[in-house]
């Protein structure tokens, strides 16, 4: 499945590999001057990159408010667990990390806004962010421009690392979590007949809807409708009517509205499983669906990890983020941890923090151990990992199985626990 870096730009558009070429020198793309306007800022070009500090400066633009709070207050708070235990060991180069994180309300433009500050700041060797997708496409070019490397902890639509060469992520992507979600139903719920609710203003929503809607027809099962929401409506009541139905509903949205979708349908009597994927990671998400024990109960999502996992990296990582928030970590924070201590990995790896080193040092991750899984960064800058599926009980989110990426699942079946566990 993995591509080689030659062939890789030898099938993109030339533009796009003029821009890599760029990028692989820490050269800055020349039409970037000219653009200024509302994308960057108005900043004419990016700052040139300052080394002389005595701390190694990351930034993070998160949704610390808004629509999808948790997303950014969780994720941020695993960055900054990661990095009290690196600066308790010392730091690195002789220097202790630091995270600038702002707040970019859960608003695409303000992720703009924010990462152009970022792009802006000669002290910033990195960036990490967004968790939502259609905030890291929007922010991505940006940092793109300004030879600054983005790793985004969670975002999951394949277009977000296609932006270039200085863009990463260390979660799977997608086309994977859609496949995972349509094997589920197919193979372990046994339905054939599942409609799908998806949010026509978030390309997450979009992309995977449609992956799933694919996956599950080539499994043989039908899809009884496709229906669109938009995040900021309230009343899902006209969608729900058109559901009806179905023997399952796959809603890939973001906790906030599926609490209220869930609560909604049951109100209909529309008993059948919901399903959906990473976006309902929250620790908000059952509050949302009127409680423990209510709309949500026993219904499922896939997500990046699960606390249950008895592996020792994991159970560590549990036991630190429990002591310092008295609560459990949800995938977010995970994943936070992970893309924090990956860029610390590729920092120590390029004995450098100039941005292009650091840059070429996460191109070339291999086997890091995460506690979302070993991270492999391949030739699109992608990992690819595992998914779990997680089952909603009460207020917890119970482990229910664990699907590898098709190549290393072929020969032993793909939906590997599902059937025991039930
Ligand atoms: N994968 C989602 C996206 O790309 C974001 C997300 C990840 C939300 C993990 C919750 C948990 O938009």
């Amino acid at each position: 499945m993995r591509v080689s870096r030659s062939s890789f730009v030898s099938r993109i558009a030339p533009g796009l590999a003029f821009v890599a070429l760029l990028g692989l020198a820490g050269c800055k793309d020349p039409g970037t001057a000219s653009k200024g306007g509302a994308e960057s800022g108005g900043a004419p070009t990016a700052a040139a990159q300052d080394t002389s500090g005595s701390e190694i400066k990351i930034g993070h633009y998160a949704s610390l408010t808004g629509e999808t709070a948790t997303f950014g207050v969780e994720t941020n708070e695993g960055i900054e667990l990661a990095i009290k235990q690196l600066n308790e060991k010392g730091g690195m180069l002789g220097k202790k990390f630091r995270v600038e994180t702002q707040d970019d309300q859960s608003k695409p433009e303000e992720a703009a806004t924010v990462v152009t500050k970022f792009s802006n700041d000669p002290q910033i060797v990195a960036v990490l962010g967004e968790v939502a997708s259609s905030r890291s496409l929007r922010a991505a070019p940006i940092l793109e421009r300004a030879g600054l490397p983005m790793i985004t902890p969670s975002s999951t639509n394949p277009d977000v690392t296609k932006v270039g060469p200085n863009i990463f992520r260390v979660c799977f992507i997608d086309p994977f979590q859609g496949y995972v979600m349509a094997k589920f139903a197919h193979d372990d719920l046994k339905v054939t007949r599942v409609a799908v609710m998806h949010d026509q203003s978030s390309d997450y929503s979009v992309g995977l809807a449609n992956v799933f809607k694919e996956e599950f027809a080539k499994m043989g099962g039908s899809i009884t409708t496709d229906v669109s929401f938009n995040s900021k409506d309230s009343d899902f009541r006209g969608q729900l009517s058109q559901v009806k139905g179905a023997e399952a509903i796959f809603i890939p949205g973001y906790y906030g509205e599926v609490g209220t979708i869930a609560r909604q349908a049951r109100e209909q009597g529309i008993d059948v499983p919901l399903m959906g994927g990473d976006g309902w990671d929250s620790e908000k998400l059952v509050e949302g669906a009127g409680g423990p024990g209510k709309a949500l109960e026993n219904c499922y999502f896939s997500n990046h990890y699960s606390k249950d996992d008895k592996s020792p990296r994991v159970q560590e990582f549990v036991k630190a983020y429990s002591a310092a928030y008295g609560k459990a970590p949800s995938g977010l924070a995970a994943m936070g941890y992970d893309a924090m201590m990956l860029l610390a990995d590729a920092i120590k790896r390029a004995d450098s923090i100039e941005r292009p080193k650091v840059r070429e040092a996460l191109a070339s991750t291999k086997n890091f151990p995460g506690v979302t899984g070993d991270i492999t960064i391949d030739a699109d800058r992608n990992a690819t990992k595992p998914a779990v599926i997680l089952q909603i009980k009460g207020t917890e989110f119970t482990y229910k199985a664990t699907i590898q990426p098709p190549s290393a699942a072929a020969s032993t079946g793909v939906v590997k626990q599902a059937a025991s566990a039930r």
